[in-house]
């Protein structure tokens, strides 16, 4: 079973995901990490984030391997992981660049879609809902106004180019962030993580999804 979360840059969804994922006691999977993750390879190696033939070259060459740890994905790229590096200013930049690429898509998505042959999941990222788990009932949109997206990765020291992402993520030709047609929206400008949490488990229950009593 898939839980799929989507939504805009910095609307929470990595912590709702977390969350939710940890109280239900599925598996957490970050699929913006792996773009992030083919971004900083091609970063690190000086490769431009515009050139297809060579961020695939690039791929065709390294063992990228996905896996689990305490309940989350996990991403290895020759054997070392990349995940310090997964929010650099350089990788913000690049990200949604390397993810307009239909190629490192079509990669990606099948990568993604093997963590739930073996699990059930909480996935979280731009097209779950409406490409990589169409066939799912559980899917949600997560979204938050602008300002409040811009002042919370502000207040986590971090800088990004979140209005850049979101452009170039709802115009792009391939998998564009869309709102699925069968997704609940969530506004969490003025909610808190457990808020939304709370509201996607009741919404999962009233689709007659059975979750242990305590949950
Ligand atoms: O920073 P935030 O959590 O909003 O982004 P993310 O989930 O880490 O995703 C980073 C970037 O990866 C996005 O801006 C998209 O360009 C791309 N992405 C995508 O195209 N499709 C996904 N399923 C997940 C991420």
């Amino acid at each position: 079973m898939v839980i799929a979360i989507d939504g805009p840059a910095a609307s929470g969804k990595s912590s709702v995901a977390r969350a939710l994922a940890r109280r239900i006691g599925w598996l957490y999977v970050n699929s913006g990490a792996m773009y992030r993750a083919v971004t900083w390879l091609a970063v690190s190696h000086g490769v431009p984030c515009d050139d297809a033939g060579k961020v695939l070259g690039l791929l065709d060459t390294t063992d990228f391997s996905c896996g689990m740890r305490d309940g989350e994905s996990t991403i290895l790229l020759d054997g070392a992981d990349p995940d310090l590096h997964l929010t650099e200013p350089a990788v913000n930049a690049n990200v949604s660049a390397i993810a307009s690429i239909p190629e490192v898509r079509r990669i990606l998505v099948e990568k993604q879609r093997t963590f739930a042959e073996a699990n059930d999941i909480v996935m979280e990222g731009r097209d779950i809902g409406s490409v990589v788990f169409p066939e799912t009932p559980y899917k949600f949109y997560i979204d938050a106004s602008p300002e409040v997206r811009a002042r919370r990765r502000a207040s986590q020291g971090l800088a990004d180019t979140i209005a850049a992402r979101d452009k170039i993520d709802t115009t792009r030709r391939t998998s564009p962030l869309v709102i699925a047609e069968d997704a609940h929206v969530v506004d969490s400008s003025n909610l808190t993580i457990d808020g939304v949490v709370g509201e996607i488990v009741g919404r999962l229950k009233m689709k007659g999804l059975a979750l242990s009593p305590n949950v």
